[in-house]
Formats: C-alpha cells, sequence, structure tokens
C-alpha cells in the first residue's frame, strides 16, 4: 500500500497502534474492516503473537482471512458472546462522534458486533472527520436483492440520491450476508443521524443502515505525522455483561 509522506496510511497505521497499545486485560475482542481496521490486526498480531487466551470474532470475511493469516485465533460468533472491545474504523466521523460505516461493505456485521460491545474504539485519519454526517461521504446501507429495487425507488422519491454500489465485474456489490449496498447521497449532511436511520430502517427491505450513532465510546484520529488524537464520549460504552 502506498506510503509516501501524505499518505493516509501512516495516519491510519499510527491510530491503530495506539489503540492495540492501549489493550490491558480485555481478551475478547471484536474485528473491524476495512483498511484502518487491517492496521489494527497486524499489530495485535505483533504484540500478542498467536493471541493465546484471547476470542476474536471478526466482521468480514476479508478480516477473518487476514487475522488468521497473521496467526490470530479468529472463530465464529456464538449466542453468548459479548466483547469487551471492538477496535473498527470509519468512513465519517461527525462532530459528536457519531459515525458512517459501510464503505467497505460490513456494516451490517460490524453493527451487530458493536452491539455485542462494551466499548467500541474507532480508528481513522483525520481525512474522515467532518461536522455532520453525509458532509463528503454517501451513507451506505444493505438491502435485501429482491426489495432493492423498490427501496431504491421510495428513497429517490424521498431526495435521496441512490446509487447501487458495483462490484469489479459492475454486477451489484454482494455482501458476506449474500445481500446488496445502496450509497445514498443526501441533500443536505445529516441533522439528526439517529432519525435518519430509523426513517431508513422503517423500508421494509433495508437490513441494516451504515448510520452508527451514539455508538463510538472514542475515537482515535492519527495524523501523517504520527501523532494521534483521541476524542471521548463520557456517555456510552458502559454496557455490562
Ligand atoms: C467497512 O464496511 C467499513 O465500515 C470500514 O470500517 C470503513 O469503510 C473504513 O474503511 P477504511 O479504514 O478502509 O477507510
Amino acid at each position: 500500500m502506498p506510503r509516501g509522506p501524505e499518505s493516509p496510511e501512516i495516519a491510519k497505521e499510527a491510530a491503530a497502534r495506539f489503540a492495540v497499545g492501549r489493550i490491558g486485560s480485555e481478551r475478547r475482542i471484536a474485528l473491524g474492516t476495512g483498511s484502518t481496521a487491517a492496521w489494527a490486526v497486524r499489530a495485535l498480531a505483533e504484540r500478542f503473537p498467536g493471541a493465546p487466551g484471547f476470542t476474536f470474532v471478526a466482521s468480514s470475511r476479508a478480516t477473518e482471512d487476514l487475522a488468521k493469516g497473521l496467526g490470530l485465533p479468529v472463530r465464529a460468533l456464538r449466542e453468548e458472546d459479548r466483547f469487551d472491545l471492538m477496535i473498527d474504523g470509519a468512513d465519517e466521523v461527525s462532530a459528536a462522534l457519531d459515525l458512517t460505516k459501510g464503505g467497505g461493505g460490513a456494516l451490517f456485521r460490524e453493527k451487530l458486533l458493536a452491539q455485542l460491545s462494551r466499548r467500541l474504539v474507532i480508528i481513522v485519519d483525520e481525512g474522515k472527520l467532518v461536522e455532520h454526517l453525509g458532509a463528503r461521504r454517501p451513507i451506505p446501507i444493505e438491502v435485501v436483492p429482491f426489495a432493492r429495487p423498490v427501496v431504491a425507488n421510495e428513497l429517490a422519491a424521498e431526495g435521496w440520491t441512490v446509487r447501487v454500489r458495483g462490484d469489479a465485474s459492475g454486477s451489484p456489490f454482494r455482501t458476506d450476508n449474500g445481500n446488496e449496498i445502496l450509497d445514498l447521497t443526501p441533500r443536505q449532511p445529516l441533522a439528526d443521524p439517529r432519525a435518519t436511520h430509523e426513517a431508513l430502517r422503517s423500508h421494509t427491505g433495508v437490513v441494516e443502515t451504515g448510520i452508527f450513532a451514539g455508538m463510538a465510546e472514542r475515537v482515535l484520529i492519527g495524523h501523517p505525522d504520527g501523532r494521534v488524537e483521541e476524542r471521548r464520549r463520557p456517555d456510552v460504552g458502559h454496557r455490562q455483561d
């Protein structure tokens, strides 16, 4: 991957190393998806070779393959699973620390694992910061393929600019769950992400949205010079199990 002076990879790696360096007694860890989360997986494998005593569940096949290839003991999700920590990236982080996720198509599994985690720690480079979600990147939603034309039509009628995400061959992209992704560009950035999430979810055929409102316990922002800045929400991250 490119690592020139302007490359965000240095910033992503710095944030990921910072997050992994902070791990204390946490041993049940949910793994995110994307290029930044991949840095965290590499840092985990480096800091905890073979990771004896750890439980890892991955939010995508891609992350599972990467982690297993590095010797981390990743297994399938079980009914009793709860996680001490999830480390994941994001596509946008708002000033209120709400997130847009799903650029890599893993939003459903990411959200499920995040909901099972006591703390969701988000690692990003500074290019992901926005005032309000939807400022720079579309909002991805996962939809059932059968319903997709109907959902797309309904959302276009509501004013969204709707794009069916394609894969390299031009076919609709398929998630690990066999569904499709619609990338939704709003008329204007989201004033109330939670309300937008609820409105989108109310359409039959929408499996999940990439809006993660009030879920991140902290956000670690990497900078190209290797500095890492930490922003924290005191009101989340206290789920007990
Ligand atoms: C995966 O579906 C996404 O939610 C990613 O976490 C998000 O797109 C960030 O990816 P990068 O770290 O590659 O920018």
